[in-house]
């Protein structure tokens, strides 16, 4: 954990945020995998996380706006715990940690927020994302589980989104951590990218690397011979000669800090002519939208602007044809180029998607686009300083979606068909960085991974 003193100042920037009410943050529970005594790893609220620290199941942190106190319910250990699990420090010994001095029993939660509810006071709390939370939450207002979003409060998650968004150093430090295991997670994904390989050897092997370093994986693991499936969590192809490797890999920390990375290799560890060409078109299109990175700067301008690069590349190969520009301002570029260049990344590797993207990633100024492709943009709002982002442009050569443009003839003004149906066994690449928006600029995060053609080709030798 951070120090109290960090707990109870993002406690009480989230006062000063707020005007009256009672805050109510779950933690998680455990939850059973395939029968009740066998659970899934834990994995905390980052919420809860961010503003109470603590690190196991069943607890609830609450924030009355009005009384002034910050609140740890739950419960001791009894001596059939101790059997099981050893002594445990007592929530009161635990709640200093993050520097709370009042803790309850977790069976007062419900008389306090009951309390609350008769007074009429707000009760405020976030959507959640999970089945036991939802009745939990449900029980403890009296309400039905399947309508209790509905009260969930829009002032506490912008002021949550408001916070959390803007990593200080000390975040920065934890992500940063985090790239460095992903550093040996991928570097050594690239060098077992050899041909007769199954995807699963390299997957695994992978995930213990974040075990044995950090924690587990920040999200399944994408390893795969076929990236053009863009999330494809299947890893039983065995690799061969010719084929592209994409590995979407990242780990987090005991405090929950993630790292997200892309890297995209040719098996065999050298490059053909066809795949150099189309990766530098990535390459380029990932490195340019990095130095368009700066405070102030609408994310949305710099999708469009990695979605040119993408559109200049393929147009100059005669994959695409016409202005790039034109291309991209009609949409022809989301054939190959179906999603958003990025994402927030911090306690979640999706940050504060836990939420709604569209609170996290838009606002009143820049609406979500309804079109294809633009609309899988999670985030399109303007930048600041603190702020860490993904950037993760691509090409795909989707024989499923190629065949529907085809027959359907769209974009014709821009798409060379004849040229495109050439590429259909080529499967896809993606490059992806991690990166902090400073005061006036970009800073690319973590140590670097190879990712120029000479860089990749040099380590997989
Ligand atoms: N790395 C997976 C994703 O960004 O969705
Ligand atoms: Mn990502």
């Amino acid at each position: 954990m951070f120090p109290p003193e960090i707990y109870s100042e993002r406690r009480k920037k989230l006062r000063s945020e707020l005007s009256s009410g009672i805050v109510l943050f779950l933690g998680n529970t455990d939850v059973a995998f395939n029968y009740p005594a066998n659970t899934y790893t834990f994995r905390q609220d980052s919420n809860f996380s961010y503003f109470f620290g603590l690190d196991h199941p069943d607890l609830a942190g609450l924030i009355d706006l009005d009384g002034g106190k910050d609140i740890i319910f739950g419960n001791d250990v009894d001596i059939s715990d101790i059997i099981w699990m050893g002594q445990q420090p007592s929530i009161a010994e635990q709640a200093a940690k993050a520097g709370v001095t009042v803790t309850f029993p977790l069976i007062e939660l419900a008389e306090y927020i009951g309390m609350g509810v008769t007074k009429g006071r707000r009760i405020h709390f976030v959507p959640t994302y999970r089945a036991e939370t939802r009745v939990q939450l449900a029980g403890l207002l009296a309400n039905d589980h399947l309508k209790i979003h509905d009260q969930a409060s829009p002032e506490l998650i912008r002021a949550i989104v408001k916070l959390r968004m803007v990593k200080d150093d000390l975040e920065v430090k934890e992500i940063e951590k985090m790239i460095d295991v992903a550093y040996i997670m991928h570097t050594t994904a690239m060098k077992m990218a050899m041909p007769g390989v199954v995807e699963q050897k390299i997957a695994g092997t992978i995930e213990g690397i974040a075990l044995a370093n950090a924690g587990p994986v920040s999200f399944p693991v994408i390893l795969t011979v076929n990236g053009q499936t863009l999330h494809n969590h299947h890893h039983g192809n065995v690799l061969s000669e010719g084929r592209m490797m994409v590995i979407d890999a990242g780990c987090e920390n005991d405090l929950h800090y993630a790292s997200d990375i892309t890297r995209t290799v040719p098996v065999g560890g050298k490059f053909s002519q066809r795949q150099r060409e189309i990766y530098e078109i990535v390459l380029k299109a990932n490195m340019e939208a990095t130095k368009a990175v700066k405070p102030g700067v609408p994310f949305k301008d710099i999708h469009i602007l990695a979605a040119t690069e993408i559109a200049k590349g393929l147009t100059a190969l005669g994959i695409m044809k016409g202005d790039p520009k034109e291309a991209v301002a009609n949409g022809a570029h989301t054939l190959f180029f179906p999603h958003g260049l990025g994402h927030p990344l911090g306690l979640d590797v999706h940050d504060l998607e836990g939420m709604g993207e569209t609170f996290v990633g838009y606002d009143d100024e820049i609406k979500r686009s309804k079109e294809f492709g633009l609309a899988f943009l999670r985030f399109g709002r303007k930048l600041q300083p603190g702020f860490v982002m993904t950037i993760e442009p691509g090409i795909y050569f989707i024989p499923e979606l190629i065949e529907i443009w085809k027959n359907e003839n769209k974009n014709p003004g821009f798409i060379n068909y004849d040229k495109v149906m050439t590429y259909l066994d080529f499967g896809g690449i993606r490059i992806e960085d991690d990166v902090l928006v400073t005061a006036d600029g970009v800073r690319v995060l973590g140590r670097p991974i190879p990712k120029t053609v000479k860089e990749i080709e040099e380590l997989m030798k």
